[in-house]
C-alpha cells in the first residue's frame, strides 16, 4: 500500500488545473445505460471511483473505453447481466446509481444494498420511495435491492425531501428512471447541487426532457428511446475548494484554472471571512491571505449551503486560525473521523455529537497518520502541508479515490510531497 510523505512548511505558489468532478462523473457514466449506442464523456477526471464504476458497467456488459487523458466512450450494448455484486458496491457508495437507469431500460435489476460507511449510516429510502412512485416494485433480499417493473415506469409526483434534506443520488437515480416513463414526472424537494444540473444537461442532450435542473423542482416529461449524447463534466467544486484551503493556510497564491466561481459561493464566503481574498479569473479563481487567518463557524447544508465535502478541509484552517471556531454537520453527524487524526498533529478539537468546537492558533506538528475516508484523507494532506516537520499518510487509496494526481499537483505548487510504495 502507498503512503504519502509530506514535509511542511512550504507556501504554495502557482497554478492548478482542476480535474473533472467525480461525483457529475458518476452518476453521468450511469447514464449512459440509458441510451442506445455510444455515448462519449470527456474531462472524466483519473480515480479509482471512475475506474470502478467502469468494472461495474462492464460487468453489466456494456463496452467501455478510455481514450486519451480523459475521455471515455460507453456503449451498452446488449446488457446481458442486471446485477451489480456487493464486491463491487461495498468499494464505492455510488455504484447505486446504476439503479435508475437499468430498472427504466431493463425493467428489472438486483443491486448489493450498500450499507453504511465510515462517513455514517447512508440510507437510501428516498431513492427507494422515489422508484416506487414511478411503478417499480423493490425487495431487500439476502442484501440485495432487487427491483422490478412489469410494465413501463409510470411518471407520478413525488417528493424527496428527507430528514437531512435532500439526497443527492437519490434524486440522480429517480431523475433517470422518470426519463423513460410513461408520462410526466415532478421530483419536489430535488437536490440542487451542479452535479445534479450536469447530469440533466447530460440527460437532455440524449433526448431527455428534463426542466429544473438546480432548482428544488423537476419536471421531467418520459420518452420512448433515449439516443447516445457527447458530453464534457464540470470541473471538481470539491477539489477546487481544497486547493484554495491549500493556498490559504500555507500563506500562498494558488490559482485555480478552470475552476467554476459559481459553484463555490459558500466556500468562497467562508474563506473570506477567514482572511483570503479569492478573485474570479479568466482562467477561474485566484486565492491568497490577505492578513492573519481568523476563525470562522460553519454548518454543512445541501447546496447552495457550505458543502460537507470541505468540511475536514475547513477544520484545518480552523485549527491554525486565531479565535474558535463551531463546525455544525448536519448532512452527516457522524463524519469526523480525521477530528482524531489532527489531534494527533497537535490540532485542539473538542467534538460534541454534530458539532465539533475547533480552538484555534495550534502549531502543527508532522505525525504518522492514517486516512480514513476521501476527505478526511484531504484534511491529513493540508494539515501535513502545514505542520512543522513529516507528516505521513497510510491508506492512500482513499485518496486516489477522489483526487486526481494529488501529489503531482501539490508539487507543481511548491509543495514537499511524495509517494512511496510500502
Ligand atoms: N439520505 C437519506 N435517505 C436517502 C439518501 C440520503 O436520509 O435515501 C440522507 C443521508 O444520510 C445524508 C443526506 O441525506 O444525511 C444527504 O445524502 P445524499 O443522498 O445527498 O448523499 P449521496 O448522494 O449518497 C453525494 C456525494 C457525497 C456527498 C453527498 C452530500 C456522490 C457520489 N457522493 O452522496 O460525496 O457527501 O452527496 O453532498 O455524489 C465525497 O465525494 O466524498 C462524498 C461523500
Amino acid at each position: 500500500m502507498d503512503k504519502i510523505i509530506i514535509t511542511g512548511g512550504e507556501p504554495l505558489k502557482g497554478s492548478v488545473r482542476i480535474s473533472g468532478a467525480k461525483n457529475s462523473a458518476l452518476p453521468i457514466m450511469a447514464a449512459t445505460l440509458l441510451a442506445e449506442g455510444t455515448s462519449v464523456i470527456s474531462n472524466i477526471p483519473h480515480l479509482r471511483d471512475v475506474e470502478t464504476m467502469a468494472a461495474i458497467l462492464r460487468a453489466l456488459g456494456a463496452k467501455v473505453r478510455f481514450s486519451g487523458d480523459s475521455r471515455v466512450s460507453v456503449n451498452p450494448g446488449k446488457l446481458i447481466q442486471p446485477l451489480v455484486p456487493y464486491d463491487l458496491v461495498r468499494t464505492m457508495r455510488a455504484s447505486i446509481c446504476v439503479l435508475g437507469p437499468l430498472l427504466a431500460k431493463l425493467g428489472s435489476v438486483k443491486v448489493a444494498h450498500p450499507g453504511g460507511c465510515v462517513i455514517g449510516p447512508r440510507p437510501i429510502d428516498l431513492h427507494l420511495k422515489g422508484l416506487r412512485k414511478l411503478g417499480a416494485k423493490i425487495e431487500i433480499e439476502h442484501g440485495y435491492i432487487v427491483a422490478e417493473a412489469k410494465a413501463r415506469l409510470k411518471g407520478s409526483e413525488i417528493y424527496l425531501g428527507g430528514s437531512f434534506g435532500s439526497s443527492v443520488l437519490g434524486t440522480a437515480n429517480v431523475m433517470m428512471a422518470a426519463t423513460l416513463a410513461k408520462g410526466r414526472t415532478v421530483i419536489e424537494g430535488a437536490a440542487c447541487e451542479p452535479e445534479i444540473v450536469d447530469l440533466a444537461n447530460f440527460l437532455n442532450k440524449m433526448g431527455a426532457k428534463v426542466k429544473g435542473g438546480g432548482t428544488h423542482i423537476l419536471q421531467i416529461q418520459g420518452v420512448k428511446k433515449l439516443e447516445p449524447a457527447e458530453h464534457a463534466i464540470i470541473p471538481d467544486r470539491i477539489e477546487a475548494g481544497t486547493y484554495m484551503v491549500a493556498g490559504a493556510i500555507t500563506g500562498g497564491e494558488v490559482r485555480l484554472k478552470g475552476a467554476r466561481f459559481e459553484h463555490l459561493q459558500a466556500v468562497v464566503d467562508k474563506l473570506e471571512e477567514a482572511g483570503l481574498i479569492v478573485n474570479r479569473t479568466k482562467e477561474g479563481i485566484k486565492v491568497h491571505l490577505r492578513a492573519k487567518l481568523k476563525a470562522v463557524d460553519i454548518t454543512t447544508l445541501p447546496y447552495p449551503g457550505f458543502p460537507t465535502d470541505m468540511q475536514a478541509q475547513m477544520m484545518v484552517l480552523m485549527s491554525i486560525s486565531e479565535g474558535i471556531g463551531v463546525i455544525i454537520e448536519r448532512i452527516y453527524p457522524d463524519r469526523f473521523m480525521h477530528v482524531s487524526e489532527l489531534l494527533r498533529m497537535g490540532a485542539n478539537i473538542m467534538r460534541e455529537g454534530p458539532r465539533a468546537i475547533v480552538k484555534g492558533g495550534a502549531k502543527l506538528s508532522g505525525a504518522p497518520v492514517m486516512a480514513s475516508d476521501l476527505r478526511a484523507s484531504a484534511a491529513l494532506v493540508l494539515a501535513g502541508l502545514v505542520a512543522e516537520g513529516e507528516t505521513e499518510i497510510s491508506r492512500v487509496y482513499h485518496l486516489d479515490r477522489g483526487y486526481e494526481r494529488i501529489e503531482e499537483k501539490f508539487s507543481k505548487l511548491g509543495a514537499r510531497i511524495r509517494r512511496v510504495e510500502e
